[in-house]
């Protein structure tokens, strides 16, 4: 009796102690949670597993925490991570989060899930975060981490995704990854990742996708990536990658979207290709591949983009290219590709895509001249596929491919020249035809009635063409063309632009190099100026924030595009608010590349003073040396004078200082929209004059490239102090 008695008391004692830990262990974690950013002003009484974000076990012990974002600044250091002994579940994405990860993240060894993506944090990867073996996601992705990935890595077995994308990371894909088996995300991409893909991760036969794209990859792509049988996603694009494209790529019957663009790749595309039917994305641009295109290519009828732009590609484009009914992009330009082009697709985005080839032919709306003998053509044609019927059904197949190969030597095309006096006069990538007198008839030979303006060494016309079509028309003075400088700015434009293609770069349509008639034929663009615009009060009130967030954005989409997707990288040299134009819709161009340059690996890159004056980065006055930094230089300053609505001056050696620290980012801003900010672009705005301020630099080094000024617009996180309260020196501070 006394013995039961006493067993109850123990077993009493045991309970009430087992209730005692439980809930010091619960006041620990609702004390830690109280202490962080989070969950300051939440009152301790009502139970924290009530909170938003929290779930507890039935002991009362958290296991998923999941911040709501707060005005309040965060620091990951503030959150006590040794408090959280059955955390499963943690979220921190998008809170603005600063400073490293600390390693006590290391003590939640019961984590299956970890999300920090979308923040600022910054410093190397804790090694602790391998000891997180229970590990199933882990989401680093979009922030400042740099160093290197730890080969512990290989310790995480249990992983299924791995995100590490939009980082600073850099050296070797570590080979341990080869051990997480369970493996179907693996995230690397826009990093500074470097060596060949170590041989491991193509026996990772679980993945599905591999975004390895926008680092400095080298080595080949093995044949053994046809391993992965289980792969819907291949992205490859802008590394160093040489070698050809492994035939066993056709064993990926799930792929649906493969980027190996802008990379060093030789040799055939290969037929196997064919095999992908899932095939959805193909882009292949900016490599070195010739031979012909594979007729394989014209089965793949779920392809929605084919991009093969830019390559030594040679022949003709097969005639199974009529079977695609899903195609919404096409790129053949770039190529040396002649005959026939087998569409009538009717797409906008067809009118740039048969460009610089060798001889295209076809119907006029892609920009190609037609096939001389069409119906001649469509008729040999409809001949030889009776034919080829006909003998088919008696099964007599050797002929067949014979007469085949016969009758489609003839598709040739018209010997058609875009030209005229050799290569004065060319016209071309326009959607109907402009001829040289077209063009002295729509301007009645430069009546000054069609002039629009009048530069240094010429004068802009405007031009309405025959078919309603209207374009720009830069014309030299007479005497200028006698002078060699301005006939070298000339031919220097003709050369960059005929060369690059991008939305938000001016498109010139032609030119006339000839000593009575020197002109360039551009698009049009209806308001002018950004100068002009800024200038003018009612066009600058309904240039609104949004717009100009907009126009920022693309100009530095179009500069990254010169920078860095250009081979080689393209200086503009000359970037000013008179230099890029808006059309109605105030899409934004940059034109005027009198002044660009290739920027030659092998040179010094020395060059003479170019630019207009307020826009010229200082360190050109006395290196002479022009860099990229140069052109994000004037793109900063014109940022400025974009969100000022005019040019900064005397400011902008203010604000490269630390002498900015107490003006006010508000008053700053365009004080004819000012305070009407509208909500959806806040954090743009503040966003762009931090990238802004960065920008302008002195140090030339200090200042972001465009690359990573446009990565930073995709990601764009909100600032974590109230608007109206942000100072130019806190923007600056903050690491961006
Ligand atoms: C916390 O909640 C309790 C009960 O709801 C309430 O009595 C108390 O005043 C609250 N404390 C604070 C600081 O809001
Ligand atoms: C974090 O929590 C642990 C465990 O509850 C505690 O021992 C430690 O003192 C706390 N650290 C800080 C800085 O509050
Ligand atoms: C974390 O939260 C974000 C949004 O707050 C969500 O998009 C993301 O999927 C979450 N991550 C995980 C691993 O659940
Ligand atoms: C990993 O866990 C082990 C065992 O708990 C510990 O000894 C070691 O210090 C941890 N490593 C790191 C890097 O935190
Ligand atoms: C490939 O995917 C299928 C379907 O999702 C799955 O059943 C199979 O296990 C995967 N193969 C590998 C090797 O992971
Ligand atoms: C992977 O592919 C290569 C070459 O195609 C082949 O030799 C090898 O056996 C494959 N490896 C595995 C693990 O299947
Ligand atoms: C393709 O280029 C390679 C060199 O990269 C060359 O050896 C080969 O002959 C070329 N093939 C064709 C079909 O032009
Ligand atoms: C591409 O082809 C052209 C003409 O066929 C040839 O002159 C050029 O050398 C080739 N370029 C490369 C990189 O193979």
């Amino acid at each position: 009796m006394a013995s039961s008695i006493s067993a109850v008391i123990v077993m009493w004692v045991v309970a009430m102690a087992a209730a005692a830990a439980a809930s010091s262990q619960t006041w620990i974690e609702g004390e830690a949670l109280r202490r962080s950013t989070w969950w300051r002003s939440y009152n301790t009484t009502t139970g924290h597993c009530n909170w938003p974000g929290i779930s507890c076990n039935a002991g009362g012990s958290v296991t998923e925490i999941w911040a709501v974002p707060t005005q309040e600044n965060g620091l990951l250091t503030q959150f006590n991570f040794s408090s959280f002994p059955n955390l499963v579940r943690l979220n921190f994405s998008s809170l603005g989060l600063n400073g490293d990860i600390p390693h006590q993240i290391g003590t939640l060894t019961k984590l299956t899930h970890l999300d920090l993506s979308h923040n600022f944090l910054s410093g190397e990867l804790p090694l602790s975060l391998t000891n997180l073996t229970k590990l199933v996601e882990l989401n680093l992705g979009y922030n400042h981490i740099s160093g290197q990935i730890p080969s512990e890595i290989g310790n995480l077995r249990n992983l299924v995704g791995l995100v590490l994308d939009c980082n600073y990371l850099n050296g070797v894909i570590p080979s341990s990854l080869g051990q997480l088996t369970r493996l179907t995300s693996l995230y690397i991409g826009w990093n500074q990742m470097e060596g060949s893909i170590p041989p491991e991760i193509w026996s990772l036969k679980s993945l599905v996708d591999i975004y390895f794209d926008h680092n400095i990859l080298t080595g080949v792509i093995p044949s053994s990536v046809g391993n992965l049988t289980n792969l819907t996603s291949l992205h490859l694009a802008s590394n160093q990658i040489t070698g050809s494209i492994p035939s066993e790529i056709g064993s990926l019957k799930k792929l649906v979207d493969l980027a190996l663009d802008n990379n060093k790749l030789v040799g055939v595309i290969p037929k196997e290709l064919g095999n992908c039917h899932s095939l959805r994305y193909l882009s292949m641009k900016f490599n070195r591949l010739n031979g012909s295109i594979p007729s394989e290519i014209g089965g793949l009828v779920a392809l929605r983009k084919l991009d093969l732009s830019v390559n030594n590609i040679s022949g003709t484009i097969p005639l199974q290219f009529q079977n695609f009914n899903s195609l919404e992009y096409l790129d053949l330009s770039y190529n040396y590709l002649e005959g026939y082009v087998p569409f009538e697709l009717h797409l906008p985005s067809l009118f740039r895509a048969f460009e610089h080839n060798k001889g295209l032919c076809g119907d006029t709306k892609f920009g190609i001249p037609p096939c001389r003998k069409r119906n001649r053509i469509t008729i040999i044609i409809i001949v030889v596929i009776c034919l080829c019927s006909a003998l088919l059904i008696s099964s007599i197949i050797f002929g067949v491919l014979l007469i085949w190969r016969r009758k489609t030597r003839k598709l040739q095309p018209e010997e058609a020249t875009t030209t005229q006096n050799g290569d004065i006069f060319s016209i071309w990538d326009y959607d109907g035809k402009i001829a040289y007198e077209d063009i002295i008839e729509a301007t009645e030979d430069f009546d000054i009635k069609y002039c629009i303006g009048t530069g240094g060494y010429g004068s802009v016309y405007r031009a309405k063409l025959t078919n309603g079509k209207e374009v720009a028309l830069k014309k030299l003075h007479t005497l200028e063309s006698q002078n060699p400088t301005y006939m070298k700015s000339f031919t220097n434009e003709v050369r960059v632009l005929s060369k690059i293609r991008h939305r938000n770069i001016v498109k010139l349509y032609g030119f006339c190099l000839h000593k009575r008639c020197m002109f360039l034929v551009y698009e049009y663009m209806e308001r002018g100026s950004l100068h002009c615009v800024l200038s003018d009060e009612i066009e600058a009130l309904e240039f609104d924030w949004i717009k100009r967030v907009n126009v920022v954005k693309s100009i530095a989409n179009a500069l990254s595009y010169m920078h860095n997707d250009c081979i080689p990288p393209l200086l503009h040299r000359d970037i000013s608010s008179g230099n890029i134009l808006l059309d109605s819709e105030f899409r934004a161009v940059v034109s005027d590349f009198g002044t660009a340059r290739l920027l030659d690996p092998d040179s010094s890159n020395q060059t003479l003073l170019a630019g207009t004056y307020g826009y010229v980065a200082p360190e050109l006055a006395y290196t002479m040396v022009v860099t990229e930094k140069c052109d994000v230089y004037s793109f900063g300053v014109l940022t400025l004078e974009i969100m000022m609505g005019k040019h900064p001056r005397e400011l902008v050696t203010i604000l490269s200082t630390s002498s900015s620290q107490n003006i006010m980012l508000v008053d700053i801003l365009d004080p004819r929209l000012a305070p009407h900010i509208d909500p959806e672009v806040i954090d743009n705005v503040v966003l762009i004059i931090r990238l802004a301020l960065k920008c302008i630099n002195l140090n030339p080094t200090s200042r972001p490239t465009m690359q990573h000024v446009c990565k930073e617009f995709e990601t764009c996180t909100p600032f974590p102090i109230p608007f109206h309260a942000i100072s130019l020196g806190q923007s600056k501070d903050q690491e961006v």
